[in-house]
């Protein structure tokens, strides 16, 4: 997108309702992959954009936003888990608190061949989950908001919500990779599949826990 056009959307986007609201399964801006970010917006509107993606994350509430789901075309995302969850699901699941960070031009590769399954949903498909299995730890690499270079590993819950989010940059949504036969809406993940782990969910719903999907 040429930087003139991307400008005039971030700034019509900016001006409209807040919190921005959310994109949702359907819409092809979702399943375009995205343009990396090389400094269109200028450092003042990347940052005011930020700060409205972080404040509709807040709103959802949810722990990822890439842009895309605000309907901005870019390879940029924000993501913050303060893992309010109980300690022994927190510790099945390796969800520790994320602070906020920006994700600018993110990637990643696995590191090793860990993997774990876990209920996961989307708030661009709001009202459902699914067991997505994810790679256990990722080398994630890209820039923050200013330009440094990160490059380090992740783990658990943290690298979960990283592969999600990089997923959408790629136009890729969870969906795509779950175990549809746990499909099941967020009131019953809640009511019955708040186990740490889903064994309980893979039995009675008929399905064997998944393994990374090659994409
Ligand atoms: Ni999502």
């Amino acid at each position: 997108m040429q930087a003139i056009a991307l400008t005039e959307l971030v700034d019509e986007i900016l001006a409209g309702p807040a919190p921005l609201p959310l994109v949702r399964a359907g819409d092809p801006v979702l399943r375009r992959p995205t343009p990396r970010y090389e400094g269109e917006l200028g450092d003042e509107r990347l940052d005011r954009l930020v700060r409205a993606m972080r404040e509709a994350l807040h709103a959802a509430p949810g722990v990822g936003l890439a842009a895309p789901q605000v309907g901005v075309p870019l390879r940029l995302a924000v993501v913050e888990d303060p893992a309010e969850v109980p300690p022994e699901t927190a510790e099945a699941r390796g969800r520790v608190p994320l602070p906020f960070r920006v994700l600018v031009n993110p990637s990643y590769t696995p590191v090793g061949d860990g993997a774990a399954a876990f209920f996961e949903g989307c708030l661009s498909v709001p009202g459902w989950q699914a067991v997505t299995a994810r790679h256990g730890t990722i080398r994630l690499r890209g820039q923050d908001e200013r330009g440094n270079t990160v490059d380090e590993e992740l783990s658990g819950w943290p690298a979960r919500i990283v592969q999600h989010e990089t997923d959408h940059l790629d136009g890729t949504l969870y969906l795509d990779i779950a175990e549809t036969r746990s499909l099941s809406t967020t009131q019953d993940v809640l009511e019955r599949w708040a186990q740490p782990t889903p064994e309980l969910a893979a039995r009675e719903l008929g399905f064997t826990l998944p393994r990374v999907r090659a994409r």
